[in-house]
């Protein structure tokens, strides 16, 4: 049995039945060949992943490393290993001035996992600066690449989380930075900037990020539980007469998005806990673990978020960590 406590940001004492950590496309080859179990979740630095009890299989950990750059006269062509910290990558960038990827800072995780949820925050989602993704298709055993066009990115997701979902392992991202650069500065704290440069956003997204959301070095976390839910206009203008400050964000003609953080907060759940698992006091989107939660405590309060959501709005909360129990996905 392996332990997990380290390997993901919640901080549960988890144990897989066994570890492969895949550092370079020999390994990859020689290692994958010899893998004997067949079920196997591929992991990146775990900060999205939360494991709800022993998992019965193997993970495989990608930690393929390195950063090589090109550029011609309007772009930088940033190749990046997946296995590099994703947070690492953006302050690389920054120390040799390519910019666009400073609203982005500080969010946890390896760039393998950057585009298999599309992150995104401050008004910025990373499928705009993704070129290519190279992966390992894990049934055909051999190397792929997808153009971002065909990676169907969407709000918090990709092709690799439906169609290639365990299929695939991304081994590497190439990122297209245009030189020409243009702040993103709509969205929230960030309108307070004027004429900010890219230094400047990077240190807002910093400053607001740290006074908002937990460190989970400090408070087992894994960023917001669930996703801001997509709502139709007609629901949106049913709620509004009743909850006239809803905030919303525009999506298309039809649809909006909703701060899923807002309606757990109008229904009190801010700090209220279950067992060891908590809802943060600061921002109502993060559920926490103070170190003797259980994934019974974590399912029994994020259970109880859902439904009273569901009851007081009709809207239908789903998560956004990825659930795993002892024999793969947990459900909600
Ligand atoms: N709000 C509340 N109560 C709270 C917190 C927020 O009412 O306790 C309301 C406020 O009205 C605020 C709105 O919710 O204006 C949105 O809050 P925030 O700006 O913190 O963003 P979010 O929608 O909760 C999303 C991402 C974050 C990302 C931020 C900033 C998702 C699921 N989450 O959160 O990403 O950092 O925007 O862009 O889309 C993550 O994915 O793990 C993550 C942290």
């Amino acid at each position: 049995m392996y332990s997990l406590a380290s390997h993901h940001s919640f901080g549960f004492t988890s144990f897989a039945q066994s570890f492969l950590t895949v550092n370079s496309s020999d390994d990859l080859h020689t290692q994958l060949t010899n893998l004997t179990d067949s079920r196997y979740y591929l992991l990146g630095e775990g900060s999205n992943t939360i494991f709800t009890e022993n998992y019965q299989g193997t993970i495989i950990k990608p930690a393929f490393m390195g950063i090589t750059l090109e550029d011609n006269d309007t772009h930088y062509l940033v190749k990046v290993g997946a296995g590099e910290n994703w947070h690492k990558l953006v302050m690389w960038c920054m120390q040799h001035k390519i910019y666009g990827l400073e609203n982005l800072a500080l969010i946890p995780g390896s760039v393998g996992a950057a585009p298999i949820q599309n992150i995104g925050a401050y008004g910025v989602e990373i499928e705009q600066f993704i070129h290519q993704v190279e992966y390992y298709d894990l049934q055909q055993k051999q190397y792929q690449s997808l153009r971002a066009i065909d990676c169907e990115f969407g709000y918090r997701d990709s092709v690799f989380k439906t169609r290639l979902a365990g299929k695939v392992m991304i081994t590497s991202v190439t990122l297209v930075i245009p030189k020409k650069w243009k702040g993103v500065t709509h969205y929230g704290e960030l309108k307070q900037l004027s004429t900010p440069s890219a230094t400047d956003i990077f240190n807002k997204v910093v400053e607001v990020r740290q006074s908002k959301l937990p460190d989970p070095a400090k408070i087992g976390n894994a960023g917001s539980f669930f996703k801001n839910p997509i709502i139709t206009k007609a629901l949106f203008e049913q709620l509004q007469r009743t909850w006239a400050a809803i905030p919303s964000y525009p999506v298309n003609t039809d649809k909006v998005k909703i701060p899923a953080a807002w309606l757990i907060d109008q229904l009190g759940f801010k700090g209220r806990r279950v067992g060891g698992i908590g809802c943060h006091p600061n921002h109502a989107l993060v559920l926490t673990n103070d170190g003797s939660g259980t994934g019974e405590q974590l399912l029994e309060l994020a259970r109880d978020i859902q439904l009273a959501v569901s009851q007081e709005f009709s809207i239908r909360l789903e998560n956004e960590v990825r659930l795993i129990g002892n024999k793969g996905p947990v459900f909600l």
